[in-house]
């Protein structure tokens, strides 16, 4: 039996014994009826359980939590609810460990019975999320992990993503370094799903404008001995280099590419998860480093002030992407709720409802392709204090080609 199926007979036993419990209470006299009717006021209406299955420990830990600060805020705007339903909560720490990934998912599908899988950040472990999500017919929505094949070759109709294949921002990155003239450039990267396609993406577009890389270097995830690495750069002496790493990792490289004497040498770009939400650990080390993504300080439109506010007030920080991508998991959510009128055994209607779903993100608008991969303006970004600065967009509504997937 679903969750919905077994919601639905629990609300007609709830309904059978409410019942019995006036009938007792009208028996007892004025008293006993006061509190049956505080008893009806507080019967809940519908609810919906949401599964944040995501990282609180380790490398992604922040990113984890941003992710988590900006789903509840969407849903405390709403007074709570989505599309209707007060929203429940079950909590798992995914450790960005893919060997814990199955078990996880369905402990949040099976024991806590969850209407909706959100999750994750690293990308082998969102991988194994989304099969399971497949293999139970649960609803996901990926708020960040951005291995390609989740919205390509695995593509599934249940599976949503609110964030970006790593495709999207390395591909834009590519044609801006190629368009700036740079000839030669060394790529490095954690050895992993989103590091390796990500450094494809960028390849695809730099080398069809003519860039040649030199070479391609990696180190196991999450790994932060980055010296050896360092001193290669400086004896290749490329034109430029072009990374992947992100959170902890991210800050540290940063730093270290500096005390390595390259920021003044060889011009550091990256997708824009090296910079964004880890300034404050980055320092000065950051500054004047320009990347590509699909989030930027000073965009300025309506939605993002507001959600920018709001989240100041009640975090206390200036949001990133990661908490822009768990707020629009929140909004594409109840796009797909709204579409069914709050009724989750319509997985169908739901599903339609986000795949139809367009809005205006505090990232600018936002739509999703066939493959429920957002499509999105790419911003090229340079880090400015402790803001990554938008300077232009680099590619506007750029969308995945999603190879592989025959939705
Ligand atoms: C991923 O593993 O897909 C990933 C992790 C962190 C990021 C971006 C992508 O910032």
């Amino acid at each position: 039996m679903s969750r919905s199926d077994r919601s639905r007979l629990s609300q007609a036993t709830l309904a059978f014994r409410s019942k019995a419990l006036v009938a007792t209470l009208a028996s007892v006299g004025g008293f006993a009826l006061a509190t049956s009717s505080a008893v009806f006021a507080q019967t809940p209406a519908g609810k919906v359980k949401v599964g944040l299955m995501l990282p609180s420990s380790g490398t992604y830990a922040g990113l984890g939590t941003a992710i988590t600060n900006g789903f509840k805020q969407y849903v405390d705007e709403q007074g709570g609810k989505l599309g209707g339903l007060q929203v429940e909560y079950a909590i798992v720490d995914d450790e960005s460990n893919p060997a814990k990934a199955v078990e996880n998912a369905r402990k949040l599908i099976k024991r806590d019975e969850v209407d909706v899988l959100v999750g994750t950040v690293h990308s082998g472990v969102a991988m194994a999320m989304a099969k399971v999500a497949r293999d139970n017919k649960t609803l996901m929505i990926v708020p960040n992990a951005g291995a390609d094949e989740i919205t390509g070759a695995q593509c599934a109709k249940n599976v949503f993503r609110t964030s970006f294949s790593m495709w999207q921002p390395a591909y834009a990155m590519g044609k801006v370094m190629a368009d700036k003239g740079f000839k030669k450039v060394v790529t490095l990267t954690w050895n992993y799903a989103a590091g390796k396609q990500s450094i494809d993406g960028f390849k695809e577009s730099f080398t069809k404008k003519g860039g040649v890389v030199i070479k391609d270097m990696s180190l196991p995830f999450p790994n932060v001995e980055f010296q050896p690495f360092l001193t290669e750069i400086a004896a290749l002496k490329p034109d430029a280099v072009f990374v992947f790493f992100a959170g902890g990792g991210a800050a540290k490289f940063l730093k270290d590419y500096e005390a390595a004497g390259l920021k003044k040498s060889i011009p550091l770009y990256g997708s824009g998860f090296l910079t964004d939400g880890v300034l404050q650990a980055a320092g000065e080390s950051a500054t004047g480093v320009m990347t590509t993504l699909h989030y930027a300080d000073g965009l300025n439109n309506k939605e993002d002030k507001d959600f920018r506010s709001n989240y100041q007030k009640r975090f206390n920080m200036v949001p990133d992407v990661y908490a822009v991508q768990g707020y629009d998991a929140a909004q594409l959510y109840e796009a797909g709720l709204k579409a069914a009128a709050g009724k989750l055994d319509q997985q169908d209607k739901i599903i339609a409802g986000m795949q139809a779903a367009k809005f205006d993100s505090p990232r600018g608008p936002m739509a999703f392709s066939k493959a429920n991969n957002p499509i999105q303006n790419v911003y090229l970004r340079e880090v400015k204090g402790s803001l990554n600065q938008v300077s232009s967009i680099a590619t506007p509504n750029l969308e995945d080609p999603a190879r592989g997937c025959s939705l």
